[in-house]
């Protein structure tokens, strides 16, 4: 009796822990399967709308930080028409970008939602002109065109007469559990809804930084995420129960220690639309900052802002559609790639194939007829020019015979073959990149 007993608690220790083994090696592996669409995506396009755009002011933050009375923002309701909003366009642009997701403000900081949720009256359907849900029909259209389906939250809610920080310096309360739990339970409804009604491919929280991980419920929302859609991928902004490090508006220097990372970035100075705004960044300037993320194995999320009308600035409709002739153009040497070489070995951003077998070298600038490459000790099989094609010519210096160190490769570059943004050159070499100092 006693060994059949022991017998049994044996084997369910013994299934137990294979289990949560098996568990476990699953959730690494599930984490690169759930990521690689991200991986291979390197551009989406960030999508801030919101009665913002009436008057042309900074989204949320304006009457948090007392720059006009929370009444008056509110008044922007009222302008909120979308009555030329017209999600097909807005993908197709997406699309003609080379963007492979979108991620869509469904709610800012102002708690003002884009859905028609239950759980308030704070929604555009009921308070605005527009009188409708503008979410379900852009994400039909993206879904329609096999766009990645991102959509932010913020997880506070300084409209919310249950959340404690109103303005900078105008606090509902500073402890009230009760308050607070109701409060939690309108935030949990809420992102079930956008879960359930949605069910997008990620999910990206914002506002974090007020509360801790355990007063957010991070490990619930996580987990409740998980359950609708498994694959769901969420930003780092959930106080740590992330998957992708979000940094914003600063291009990091070095590569990032987090494996997967997005920058997000404004085409101008502001997320939403600001009429006044008309500090543009060139496609030009774009076109090097996203090879300096993809370089060092991140996305950019390039962000637009439409008017209330619900449609796309003219300045920001022509830098997407400048940024796809690029990215079209150059396609292979952008998605499904990895990141690129040490920044010693090449003067530039490069990114490298999928299995290391070519490298792909990004000229922002002129070359005036010749470019290095070091450290490569691979024999180089090939040179062309992505795009258009054009072989080019190759030579090796710095190889006597008794050297055991990779030559320099100095390639030719016409000037005929230089794009009107950034040039890139494909290498293709005898077999995976073999670096050598
Ligand atoms: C910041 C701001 C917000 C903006 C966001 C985008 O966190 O709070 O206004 O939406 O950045 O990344």
């Amino acid at each position: 009796m006693l060994k059949k007993f022991a017998i049994i608690v044996t084997t369910v220790v013994f299934l137990f822990s294979t289990n949560v083994f098996s568990q476990e090696s699953d959730n690494m592996n599930n984490k690169e399967e759930r990521m690689q669409w991200f991986n291979d995506a390197k551009l989406g396009i960030f999508i801030h709308w919101g009665i913002y755009s009436v008057n042309g002011i900074d989204e949320s933050w304006s009457f948090f930080n007392d720059y006009i009375p929370y009444e008056d923002y509110m008044k922007q309701l009222d302008g909120f028409s979308a009555s030329n909003y017209n999600p097909k366009e807005w993908v197709t642009l997406i699309e003609e970008s080379g963007a492979k997701y979108a991620v869509i403000t469904t709610k800012h900081h102002d708690g003002i939602a884009l859905w028609d949720t239950e759980m308030s009256d704070l929604n555009v359907v009921e308070k605005t002109s527009s009188k409708r849900d503008l979410i379900m029909p852009f994400v039909k259209e993206l879904r329609r065109n096999d766009i990645k389906v991102g959509l932010y939250y913020s997880i506070l809610d300084w409209s919310h007469p249950d959340y404690p920080n109103f303005t900078k310096t105008k606090k509902r309360y500073v402890d009230d559990s009760l308050r607070w739990a109701k409060f939690t339970e309108f935030n949990i409804g809420q992102i079930k809804e956008i879960s359930k009604e949605f069910n997008p491919d990620l999910l990206w929280f914002d506002g974090d930084w007020e509360q801790s991980a355990e007063k957010w419920k991070s490990k619930e929302i996580k987990a409740l995420l998980r359950e609708q859609n498994s694959d769901i991928i969420i930003n780092s902004r959930l106080q740590g129960y992330g998957d992708y490090a979000t940094p914003e508006q600063g291009l990091p220097i070095t590569k990032p220690n987090d494996k997967y990372w997005e920058l997000c970035m404004t085409m101008n100075d502001s997320w939403g639309y600001q009429g006044n705004d008309n500090n543009y960044k060139t496609t030009d300037q774009i076109i090097r900052i996203f090879s300096q993320c993809i370089w060092m194995g991140g996305n950019l999320l390039l962000d637009i802002g439409p008017k209330a009308d619900g449609t796309i600035p003219v300045e920001q409709t022509k830098i997407l559609k400048e940024l796809g002739r690029w990215t079209n153009k150059h396609e292979t040497a952008i998605f499904d790639t990895k990141a690129g070489l040490p920044a010693n070995c090449f003067f530039g951003p490069s990114t490298l194939s999928a299995d290391s077998t070519v490298v792909y070298l990004f000229l922002p600038y002129d070359p005036k007829g010749e470019i290095m490459l070091k450290g490569v000790n691979n024999k180089v099989n090939r040179v062309w020019v992505v795009g258009n094609g054009t072989k080019l010519e190759h030579n090796v210096y710095l190889k006597p015979y008794w050297s055991n160190k990779p030559g320099l490769i100095s390639i030719n570059v016409p000037d005929s073959v230089l794009d009107k943004n950034t040039t890139v050159i494909a290498v293709l070499l005898d077999g995976k990149l073999d670096l050598k100092d």
